[in-house]
């Protein structure tokens, strides 16, 4: 069938929206009439390169990331199921989790579904159930997908590992944002950083994942959050998500942070700035006090190899540095469970969004997300 989708051709161009052909679904797959789609920074890592192995790198692995349809934040209905498909049927809702959760994977068996071993084909982005393409340009060239997903349209088709159900009364356009944003930044607070009651936590980057962060660690129970942002907006804006205090530069927060601990510092750290750079990471392990720990979830060029760290702290002062992809969530579990935070009025999703884009206007929703004006732009089909 004819759909349309805004597709990158190569890194350094802007979104290309078009006419495409989709199959309908094979086996194992679904297919989803889109309500709306976040626009995350790391689609913008495609733009940039910073997320585009080299070609040699590439062909060794046998990948081919461009071109794709972009967006990996997105809910919708499900329409049509392909053959085999146990767990869905048309008129269902979900939220499309940006990794596949398999389920019989070794770390979808031990709770870590984040991991599972379909996430190997993120950035292959063919449909994980027989690597080939539903989507194709209408000059006839297969289409990748963001994530398995690619969310730049308003009908995909995806494997069902993709989907999780949710409550008919969610609103699917803010749904969509609990795909990537809001559940990266909550589990980067509640999981990957594991927030105490009482502690101390400093989200350095305010976008729509740290102010999920903010959120999650105000829901975790901390007594002191610091948010930091170079923007005063950001950092005016931080605070209905639940920061206590906020500084314009992590130099700023380290003093903030000295001062309000009595030098003892922040319990927990995480890093949510557009680009992560190596030499941002000694100063967020710095902010941290003895045993404390620091979690970098933004993500870095892949090209990036240097980090400046001081390395003698850490082991005398047995602090932690931990990674953190999808919040380091179970999307089976942990999407139901802030929707539900959503629907008592708990975690704010409306807030999150700033502006909404027709797909048309997915480059401008771009351009607002460089020049600091969203929290998080939204398109909606
Ligand atoms: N690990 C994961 O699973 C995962 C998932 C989604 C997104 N991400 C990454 O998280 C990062 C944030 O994404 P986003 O969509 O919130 O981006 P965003 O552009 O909406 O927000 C980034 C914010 O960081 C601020 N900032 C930039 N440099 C800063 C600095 N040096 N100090 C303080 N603030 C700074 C910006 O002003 C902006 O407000 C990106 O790198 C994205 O790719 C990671
Ligand atoms: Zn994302
Ligand atoms: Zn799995």
């Amino acid at each position: 069938m004819k759909s349309k989708a805004a597709i990158l051709w190569e890194t350094h161009t802007a979104w290309s929206v078009e006419e495409i052909e989709l199959d309908p679904p094979k086996a194992g797959e679904v297919l989803i009439k889109l309500a709306a789609s976040g626009l995350c920074h790391s689609d913008e890592h495609l733009v940039t390169g910073d997320m585009v192995l080299d070609p040699a790198t590439a062909d060794a692995l046998g990948l081919r990331q461009l071109p794709v349809i972009g967006g990996h934040e997105g809910a919708g209905e499900v329409v049509e199921v392909g053959p085999n498909v146990t767990t869905l049927v048309p008129g269902d809702h979900v939220v499309l989790s940006f990794i596949p959760a398999c389920g019989r994977c070794p770390s979808c068996a031990m709770g870590m579904q984040h991991l599972c071993d379909l996430g190997a084909y993120l950035l292959a982005g063919r449909q994980v159930t027989d690597f080939t393409a539903r989507h194709h340009s209408s000059g006839g060239d297969d289409l990748g997908l963001m994530c398995c997903i690619g969310t730049f349209e308003p009908l995909t088709v995806v494997s069902e590992a993709s989907c999780v159900k949710i409550e008919p009364d969610i609103p699917l356009d803010k749904a969509a944002l609990v795909g990537c944003g809001v559940t990266t930044g909550w589990g980067s607070a509640v999981n990957a950083a594991d927030v105490r009651s009482g502690e101390t936590v400093v989200v350095v980057g305010l976008g729509g994942i740290g102010m999920n962060a903010v959120q999650g660690a105000r829901l975790a129970g901390a007594d002191r959050i610091i948010g930091v942002d170079l923007l005063a907006d950001k950092r005016e804006r931080s605070a209905q998500f639940g920061t206590t205090h906020t500084a314009s530069s992590i130099e700023e927060a380290t003093a903030l942070v000295g001062d309000l601990t009595r030098g003892a510092m922040a319990d927990k750290a995480i890093l949510t700035v557009g680009v992560a750079y190596g030499d941002l990471v000694g100063p967020l392990v710095n902010l941290v006090k003895k045993a404390g720990r620091a979690v970098v979830t933004a993500v870095a060029p892949v090209s990036q190899t240097d980090v400046r760290l001081d390395l003698f702290s850490m082991a005398m002062q047995r602090k932690e540095l931990v990674g953190c992809i999808f919040g380091n969530s179970n999307p089976r579990r942990d999407i139901p469970r802030i929707l539900d935070q959503y629907s008592q009025g708990r975690l704010l999703l409306d807030e999150l969004i700033t502006n909404t884009y027709s797909l048309e206007d997915i480059n401008q929703g771009y351009e607002d997300m460089r020049n600091g004006t969203n929290i998080r732009g939204l398109v909606k089909f």
